[in-house]
């Protein structure tokens, strides 16, 4: 770390390769071609996400730039609950993987991966620890891990505790939910005498939303990169309007001094009518 202390948190999650609504790299598919989900979400990764953190990082300036990746982001359906899926290879989901995230990785100077659910990943997450070893700026867990089930960092004195799965949005009021979480790490830290996280960043649950920047800890539910599957048709009765995207954090002192979120929104539906 230099001289101004600042630095750059990017978070992502939940990028579900292999599945048909997942985000993909639309030139790493083997015989597949792309359908019409994969390419907006690949346009909207591709064409403005990555663009807009290169333009933060040029505005920032960070001295230290680190990625996180919050589990999920390959999905072999190890359960096999559906055929929604291009492949269930995890070789060419690792493949797709390499290609898709290298460009933002690559921007940074270290990046976590955190385990997924392994209904998609696999028993030990296998999928996300082997995704995780494919890039030379990974923070290993030790010498035999690549990926980490829960982790804690600490960047520019700000204390970050990550793991996968945070907690479901609730109908009336999705904020309640994380004030809650907030509550429930506050009451769990303090009561072991352990250090207070400054930042929270939980992934899983497919949507977008935080506590206030001033609380600690600072929640974050990180939104996902997928849109919608058969199983979420079956059980949401809202048809609710999907939100991707990812998450910037620029910390300094000890404190989180701005933060960027990063989402899109499908509006893209079709409305029949009899010709
Ligand atoms: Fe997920
Ligand atoms: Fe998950």
């Amino acid at each position: 770390m230099r001289k101004n202390n600042l630095s750059l948190d990017i978070v992502i999650s939940d990028t579900h390769i292999g599945h048909k609504t997942g985000l993909v790299h639309p030139d790493y598919l083997e015989d597949y071609k792309p359908n019409d989900i994969q390419l907006w979400l690949w346009n909207v990764f591709s064409g403005e996400f990555i663009p807009k953190i290169k333009s933060i990082i040029k505005d920032v300036k960070p001295d230290y730039i680190h990625g996180l990746a919050a589990g999920d982001m390959g999905d072999a359906d190890f359960k096999k609950r559906s055929i929604q899926f291009w492949t269930k290879d995890p070789s060419a989901i690792k493949r797709n993987a390499k290609h898709l995230l290298f460009p933002l990785f690559d921007l940074c100077n270290s990046v976590h991966f955190i385990k997924g659910t392994r209904a998609h990943t696999g028993q030990n997450s296998h999928i996300d620890e082997e995704i995780a070893g494919q890039f030379s700026n990974t923070v290993k867990k030790d010498e035999f891990n690549n990926s980490w089930y829960r982790c804690v960092y600490e960047l520019s004195g700000v204390l970050v505790d990550v793991q996968h799965v945070g907690k479901n949005r609730s109908k009336w009021a999705p904020e309640n939910m994380l004030t809650a979480l907030r509550q429930e790490i506050l009451v769990d830290r303090t009561d072991n005498n352990r250090r207070i996280p400054d930042v929270v960043y939980r992934g899983h649950f497919h949507w977008f939303g935080d506590t206030s920047i001033h609380d600690k800890p600072y929640i974050v539910q990180v939104p996902s990169w997928q849109l919608p599957t058969d199983f979420i048709a079956e059980i949401d009765p809202t048809g609710r309007t999907p939100i991707v995207g990812g998450f910037v954090a620029v910390y300094q002192n000890s404190k989180v001094v701005d933060r960027f979120p990063l989402t899109y929104t499908y509006k893209e539906e079709k409305i029949w009518k009899p010709k």
